[in-house]
């Protein structure tokens, strides 16, 4: 179905995207429909999406489960405000997954859920700072925005925000260390120990992996001087494992931020962890000094939480973690081939199930070493997958479903071949 449009997209929507990720000249595409892997354009171009909506679409686009889902609800109503009947039985499916999660405070995004956290943070110690790490990203609001910079401008200071608009102040409130140098993190937060509300920490952050120890050593640390750990699961969450990476490294943060996969599809996230922190915000009217108050019209929508619950209930079935790192090893295997007979010198860092190609070989692991890879390569490389009808943003990793088959993969890993070629005869590949 297509409805009529009166103005040209960027007139109406600033830059013509909805966020800030623009495609190349050309390849700012307009999506109809999606099924399974693929996306079909109203241009009639048909594409292997690894975007997959910015990451919730685990399962594929319109999963006859999720749609079913969807649709039940939708036919009971789709906003109440009041008590609803599905979010509650997600919130239990957190709780029997999510090793960190005694109870469940619903949001709508995953940038309002890493912001509560850090209000849980805050109001349970009564401290004020939170330590973040270089280059992390936790959703585009003030605090999270400190010490991020969008990745075509790295070359601004680091501890500018990466954005205009946000209060010189926050700076006051922030932290910013390298990620993956626990000795670095340890020296920050020792002298800064009486007031550190919490450490915030993609336990995987964008797709560097965590050093072994790493982890385990930021709970030490928060154990040590009272502050809060929080693992923001936004993407991690129900991919890496059912449980998530904190599963999936055996460390427990206090609280963890979920996001993507918990909606489905739909505006929904979360912020899950203990009893004692979250219970704060069970009555807001209390003047206690230490009641948070978290409220959101859109909180525990049910047509969102049917979406999140049928998604979640597929990947517990089908074992989907396991099948998604099946999938995404080979992929991997699929560039490291292609990069092998081209004669060019890559990595695919990230785990399994989001393979992340990186053209150098120098050892990647915090956000200097991974500007310094070769990032014209790999954008380059994105450019040149759009070219081929492979839908993705450009430069980042590749999200993968339960539903790229082989053949789907095969057809991936033709058009990285001739992408990978690209690059090599531009000049961007040793
Ligand atoms: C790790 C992480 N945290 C938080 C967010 C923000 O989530 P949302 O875009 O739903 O606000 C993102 C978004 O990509 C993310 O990757």
């Amino acid at each position: 179905m297509t409805s009529a449009q009166s103005h040209k997209i960027s007139d109406v929507i600033p830059g013509g995207t909805f966020g800030a990720t623009k495609w190349p000249e050309g390849y700012n595409h307009v999506i109809d429909h999606g099924k399974g892997p693929r996306l079909w354009t109203t241009e009639g171009k048909v594409l292997i999406d690894y975007l997959l909506g910015s990451g919730p679409m685990v399962l594929g686009h319109a999963h006859p489960k999720v749609v079913a889902a969807i649709q039940e609800q939708a036919a009971r109503g789709t906003q109440f405000y009041g008590m609803n009947d599905v979010a509650p039985a997600l919130a239990s499916r957190i709780v029997e997954l999510v090793p960190c999660a005694e109870q469940v405070k619903f949001v709508s995004d995953g940038a309002s859920a890493t912001f509560y956290a850090m209000r849980f943070a805050r109001a349970f110690t009564g401290r004020t700072l939170i330590m973040k790490f270089d280059g992390a990203y936790h959703g585009s609001h003030d605090y999270a925005m400190y010490g991020f910079q969008p990745d075509h401008r790295s070359n601004v200071p680091k501890l500018n925000s990466g954005s205009a608009g946000i209060p010189s102040e926050i700076s006051k409130t922030m932290l910013v260390a390298p990620y993956n140098d626990l000795e670095a993190a340890t020296s920050l937060a020792m002298a800064n120990a009486d007031n550190l509300a919490a450490i915030i920490v993609e336990p995987v952050q964008r797709s560097l992996m965590p050093k072994p120890g790493y982890l385990a050593g930021l709970r030490a640390l928060c154990d040590r001087i009272g502050a809060i750990l929080i693992f923001d699961e936004v993407v991690t969450g129900f991919r890496l494992s059912l449980g998530g990476a904190q599963q999936a490294f055996g460390v427990t943060p206090d609280l963890c931020s979920l996001g993507k996969i918990v909606g489905g599809g739909l505006p929904l996230a979360a912020v899950a962890g203990r009893r004692d922190i979250l219970e704060l915000s069970g009555n807001a009217s209390k003047d206690d000094g230490k009641s948070v108050f978290i409220d959101g019209t859109l909180s525990g929508n049910p047509l969102a939480a049917a979406a999140g619950l049928a998604t979640i209930n597929v990947l517990v079935e089908e074992d989907g973690p396991a099948k998604l790192a099946k999938i995404g090893t080979k992929l991997k295997q699929g560039f490291e081939d292609c990069a092998k007979r081209l004669s060019i010198g890559l990595q695919v860092i990230g785990p399994p199930v989001f393979p992340d190609p990186i053209f150098d070989l120098k050892p990647v692991y915090d956000q200097p070493t991974y500007m310094a890879a070769n990032r014209g390569a790999a954008r380059q490389f994105g450019t040149e997958m759009l070219k081929h009808d492979i839908f993705l943003r450009v430069g980042a990793k590749f999200y993968v479903s339960i539903t790229h088959d082989d053949d789907v993969l095969d057809t991936t890993c033709k058009a990285a071949y001739s992408a990978m070629q690209a690059v090599r005869d531009a000049g961007l590949v040793k």
